[in-house]
This record gives structure tokens, sequence and C-alpha cells, in this order.
């Protein structure tokens, strides 16, 4: 056993974890903002203005993550391990709204920016697991209202979920590795900040080229995340940090 034994570990993920999955990221050359603007499907303004055709983007991709090809890579499985294996606590981040953590195995996990297999009613507030597409006139399973679902995921001007416990998290752990992220979208490209004005934790980026904020990191590693997240879980559950 390490003598970081009892240590906690905050990680967090964004799109480039999901890529060799099959799911694709978001600023890269052929990443979802290079086909569609997000001011047409990811605010809530658009969502008031076109709300078929933000049920439509989330619809297909919704359809896509379900369509049987997409599968958890090495990186989540690794991460799941990781959780399973370390004799303190993990607590996983996720700015993704796939499932593809939880499918390998991860538990302690917060989806910061929603969850696509989900719905929720803007009349009542209930949330309620959704695989189906939905559009305008979908019925609220809890309150029976039409018109008034939409997709449970944070929208750009929106406040992301769970950021108490996030900003708790960071402040308490000893080690922080972001896996995955292009450092663009805050406020989780402000994680490693947070967790250096914090204390002593080891910072660490995971990702296939340097992010916007690569050099607050201590330590870099480049590659597909299929390859490093595995090599980098190995090295911390033998030896810590
Ligand atoms: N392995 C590791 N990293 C990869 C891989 C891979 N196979 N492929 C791509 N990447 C990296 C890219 O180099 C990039 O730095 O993943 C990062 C993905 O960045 P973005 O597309 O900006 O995705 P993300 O950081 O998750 O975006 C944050 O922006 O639009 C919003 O809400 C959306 O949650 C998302 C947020």
């Amino acid at each position: 056993m390490p003598q970081t034994a009892v240590r906690r570990i905050v990680i967090l993920t964004g799109a480039g974890v999901s890529k060799e999955s099959g799911l694709d990221t978001f600023r890269d050359p052929d990443g979802i903002w290079s086909r569609v603007r997000l001011e047409d499907v990811a605010t809530p303004a658009a969502f008031e203005r076109d709300p078929a055709r933000v049920h439509a983007f989330y619809n297909a991709r919704r359809r896509a993550l379900l369509c049987g090809d997409i599968a958890p890579n090495p990186a989540h499985a690794a991460l799941a391990r990781l959780e399973a294996e370390w004799p303190g606590e993990v607590l996983l981040v996720t700015q993704n709204i796939d499932d593809l953590h939880e499918r390998a195995g991860s538990r302690n996990l917060l989806h910061m920016h929603g969850e696509i297999l989900k719905a929720r009613c803007q009349g009542c507030r209930e949330v309620t697991p959704w695989a189906a597409d939905m559009d305008g006139d979908t019925l609220c399973p809890a309150c029976g209202r039409a018109g008034t679902l939409r997709v449970d995921v944070v929208w750009f001007g929106e406040m992301p979920f769970e950021m108490d416990r996030i900003f708790s998290a960071l402040e308490a752990c000893d080690l922080f590795v972001s896996i995955g992220t292009s450092g663009s979208v805050y406020p989780a490209a402000g994680f490693v900040q947070e967790v250096r004005m914090a204390g002593q934790a080891h910072t660490v980026e995971l990702n296939l080229e340097p992010s916007e904020g690569h050099s607050r990191f201590a330590a870099r590693h480049y590659g597909p995340a299929g390859r490093i997240v595995p090599e980098f879980v190995e090295r911390v559950l033998e030896d810590g940090w």
C-alpha cells in the first residue's frame, strides 16, 4: 500500500476522455462547435427562441450515445479502478453529459454540466431518467404538463451543478488531476487555480495536447486518454505521487 493511502483525490474530466469511445469533443477541429453554433443550441435564450432545434440537437446526441456502438474506453475503466482500489477518497467531477463513467463503474461521481439521460420539468422541477426523444408536446411524467420538459444539462449562462461540494473537495484534496479538457470553460477551467490557492495539493494535467491553462499544473502528460490515463492510474496505485 502506498504511503499516501488516506489521501484525497479529485479528478476533473472533459470531452477528451470520451473521444476514443466515439463521442466528439467540442473545440477540436472536428468538434461539435465546428458544426453548430453553441448560441443556437446550448443557451436558455436558444431554447426560448427555438425549442424544437434545441430538442433535436440533444435528441441526436442522446440517440448516438445509446446506439450500441458507444462504450467506455480504457480511460473510463482506469478511473473506475482508481476509485475501487485507492484506500482514500476519489471524487470524479465530470463536465461530460454522457454516462460512460457510470457504465465503467465509477460511483463517486458529480455531473457538473448535467446528464443527457435525464429530463427536467420547468414546471414542477422534477428530474426524471430519460432515454427517449423529447419535443414540445412531451408530457412531464411527474406533473403531466406538456411543453415544460428540457434536457437536464447546464447551458451557457446557467450555474453548474454541485458547486459547493466540488469547491469543498478541491480545497481538501491532496491530488487534483484534469483529464481531456481544453480548459476554456469556467468554472471548471479555474479548478486548478482553486486547488493551488487552497494549499499543497499536487496538480496533474493529462490531455492530448497542452490545454489553455497547462502552465498552472505541476505535472503534465500528453497523449490519448485511453493510453495515458491507465498508465497514470497504475503509477498512483503502485507508488502514490
Ligand atoms: N485523449 C485525451 N484528450 C483528448 C483526446 C483524447 N483522445 N481527444 C481530444 N482531447 C482533448 C483536446 O485536445 C481538448 O483539449 O480534449 C479536450 C477537449 O476540449 P473541449 O472540446 O473544449 O471539451 P471540454 O473541455 O470538455 O469542454 C468543456 O464546454 O461546450 C462546453 O459544456 C461543454 O462540457 C463542455 C465544456
